[in-house]
């Protein structure tokens, strides 16, 4: 005997919301029979029923009230594409302890609030699926906690956010500035009117402390992990690394050392050849070395409606198979409590730019200030600087030359502690940005 179709409720019908129904509908006959029965969402929840919507779901499926999908029994699949913390959560919540199963999109929530949804999830006997909340259409979220699952993860380095990759291809590719390369990302509908959570690696942090948690098998907190933004890189500096062969990412990079995590979103400059260095646009790519698999990497669209429906298709359709069967046996796997090292302890190699006077002396006193933290410099260069290319805060007479800093491996505290005796300087009259190589090992 078929089993009846399976009842879904929609909890957003915007960018995600509508491409779930849009892919549901174009490849719905083959979907179900995949499942071995229909899948039917019978309401999708939205904060105005009023707004005029693309074709897709008929209007009368379209609510106001989420007590016709969260009050109803026959709706045994929560689709949760609404997004923030707010009341998404206390929704997810609900469906799982009441023994519905959720697919959802929401880094924020599986970032910050995992082991309550896992919890939730166990009281319902429920099934969370999230493999969208990272990499959109990437699967990843299920290639790491199923195929990938027998290694033991020594890292997850990647380009997790699409936003801020965009803007530093054009501004590679264009030498244009960070404004103009966020106006145009926006124009492209990939930033947001306030893009602060791409710019400053907030966005990057949640999703690599997903990706952690299940690599690592501990709870990973967005605030556990250092995080430096794009916001201080400039033409500049593209410049400067092209000229060495380098190429700027966002990169979140986690890693297993001595039973701790380490956890660090910044800007890195990657070599050229390396195949992080050839992900364009808004794109995103994972990397993950393991000590059985060596190293893989996964590349694909990291946002936007059809690839994020594509991930959210591949758990809908795993939620539909192990609705009836007491679920698919999915549980949280943090069973470690690792500790966290501070970023202090983190060894790499860094590139910084300076504006210092160009005078008799004042090489030998940068010089100085580097050898007094143990910070041993690999290379200086040397430019002119024309009149009103100034750093922010950057003031005075006389004649300046910007000098590009490259050191070997350091601490970051010795190099942190290097740039505070640099500001003491009074040649020093500028510190731009301090941009980390990628681990060489990488
Ligand atoms: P969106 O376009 O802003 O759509 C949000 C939808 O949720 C809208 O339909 C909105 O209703 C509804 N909604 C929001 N707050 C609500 C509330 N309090 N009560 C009822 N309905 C509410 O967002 P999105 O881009 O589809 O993103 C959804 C989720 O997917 C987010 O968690 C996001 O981080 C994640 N995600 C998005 C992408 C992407 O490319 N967009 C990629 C990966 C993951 P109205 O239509 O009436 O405004
Ligand atoms: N804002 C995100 C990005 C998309 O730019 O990658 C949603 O995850």
């Amino acid at each position: 005997m078929v089993p009846s179709a399976v009842r879904v409720g929609l909890l957003g019908l915007g960018t995600v919301g509508q491409g779930v129904v849009q892919v549901l509908e174009r490849n719905r006959a083959d979907i179900e029979r995949k499942v071995g029965r229909g899948i039917e969402i019978v309401r999708a929840l939205v904060r105005d029923p009023s707004k005029p919507r693309p074709e897709g779901l008929p209007a009368e499926r379209i609510t106001g009230n989420v007590e016709e999908i969260l009050g109803d029994p026959e709706v045994r699949i929560v689709v949760e594409v609404m997004g923030g913390t707010g009341p998404a959560r206390e929704y997810i919540l609900r469906a799982l302890r009441s023994g519905k199963s959720v697919v959802t999109a929401n880094k924020d929530i599986m970032a910050e609030h995992g082991a309550e949804v896992w919890a939730a999830a166990a009281a319902g006997g429920a099934d969370v699926f999230f493999e969208a909340s990272v990499g959109g259409g990437i699967p990843i979220v299920r290639a790491m906690k199923q195929s990938l699952a027998g290694n033991c993860v020594r890292r997850v380095a990647g380009i997790l956010n699409g936003t801020t990759n965009y803007i530093l291809t054009r501004m590679s590719r264009e030498g244009l500035s960070l404004a103009a390369a966020l106006a145009e990302a926006q124009a492209q509908g990939y930033a947001e009117a306030d893009p602060s959570a791409d710019l400053d690696g907030l966005d990057a942090a949640r999703k690599l402390c997903i990706l952690s948690s299940i690599a690592y098998s501990t709870r990973c907190r967005p605030a556990e992990v250092f995080r430096q933004g794009i916001r201080d890189i400039g033409p500049a500096d593209i410049a400067y690394g092209a000229r060495m062969g380098w190429i700027c990412k966002l990169l979140g990079i986690s890693e297993l050392r001595k039973g701790a995590v380490s956890m660090r979103v910044h800007p890195a400059f990657v070599r050229r050849e390396h195949p992080l260095a050839a992900v364009s646009d808004a794109f995103n790519a994972i990397y993950i070395q393991g000590d059985a698999i060596g190293e893989a990497m996964f590349y694909g669209r990291g946002a936007g409606s059809l690839p994020t429906a594509s991930a959210i298709l591949g758990d809908l359709m795993d939620a539909a198979r192990f609705i009836d069967r007491g679920g698919s046996g999915t549980a949280c796997t943090c069973f470690h409590q690792r500790p966290v090292e501070d970023i202090g302890a983190v060894i790499s190699r860094f590139y910084i730019r300076l504006h210092v006077d160009d005078r008799v002396g004042v090489l030998a006193q940068i010089a100085d200030a580097f050898g007094r933290c143990d910070v041993s410099i690999l290379s200086v260069l040397q430019s002119p600087l024309s009149p009103g290319e100034a750093l922010t805060g950057e003031s005075g007479e006389g004649e300046r030359a910007e000098l590009i800093v490259v050191t070997h491996e350091v601490r970051e505290d010795s190099l942190e502690r290097a740039i505070a005796g640099l500001r003491r300087l009074a040649s020093v009259r500028g510190v731009g940005a301090v941009i980390r190589l990628a681990p060489e090992d990488l």
